[in-house]
């Protein structure tokens, strides 16, 4: 059945009981690291095997001390006690006309894709955004990405762009679909009303 979702409203998540969405913390980075490694070293969504896209445990640290002091949600999933993925949000631009607007990442464990721990991860990035007093969230996706272009559809957000060959990696130029919903009130009232 397919829901019909209100703009802005909260997204229904999946039931799947041994999932657990919680604050990260610095004991998951290591696994996050992990996660992040292996779908860049797959080419998989927006990253593509570059050297400059490595990332290091004690980068991810500093930029989860940035995102806490900054109250952005920086999350993760348990599956049966494991980090089965995270997810965060981070502004869309840096200029203070953009500050009610975020940009998100997700990401799931190769072991446990294809679960439901995306429609289980996605909604609670979405409500912990919606609970900061952002408005809008965006993400960028390639458009190759069925996967994330499925989640992103269940999670609430519409189609607003495609950017041709704005991507080029494996020899190949790459699309990307950028993708937007509203949070709570959206653009109904002023943000502070
Ligand atoms: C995209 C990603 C986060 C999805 O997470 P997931 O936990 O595997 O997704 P779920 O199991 O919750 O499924 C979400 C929806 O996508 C669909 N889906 C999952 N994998 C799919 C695939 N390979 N092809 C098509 N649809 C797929 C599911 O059927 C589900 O749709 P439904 O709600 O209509 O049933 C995951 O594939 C991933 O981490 N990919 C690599 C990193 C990445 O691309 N991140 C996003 C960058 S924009």
């Amino acid at each position: 059945m397919e829901i019909a979702l209100e703009e802005g409203g909260p997204v229904p998540a999946r039931p799947c009981p041994d999932i657990v969405i919680r604050p990260s913390s610095d004991a998951d980075v290591e696994v996050m690291v992990a996660i992040y490694q292996h779908h860049i070293s797959k080419g998989v969504g927006d990253v593509g095997a570059f050297e400059e896209e490595r990332l290091l445990p004690d980068d991810l640290r500093r930029r989860r001390k940035t995102m806490r002091k900054k109250r952005l949600p920086h999350l993760v999933a348990e599956r049966g006690g494991q980090v089965a993925g995270y997810a965060y949000a981070v502004p869309f631009r840096k200029r203070p006309a953009y500050r009610y607007t975020l940009k998100h990442s997700i990401y799931v464990h190769p072991d446990h894709l294809h679960a439901g721990i995306g429609r289980r991860l996605l909604p609670a990035l979405i409500e912990a955004c919606a609970a900061g007093g952002y408005r809008q969230m965006i993400g960028y996706i390639d458009a190759q990405n069925a996967a994330s272009l499925r989640l992103h559809e269940t999670c609430g957000f519409t189609r607003v762009g495609y950017l041709k060959a704005v991507g080029f990696k494996y020899g190949q130029w790459s699309d990307s679909v950028m993708v937007q919903r509203a949070l709570g009130t959206g653009s109904d009232d002023q943000p502070g009303a």
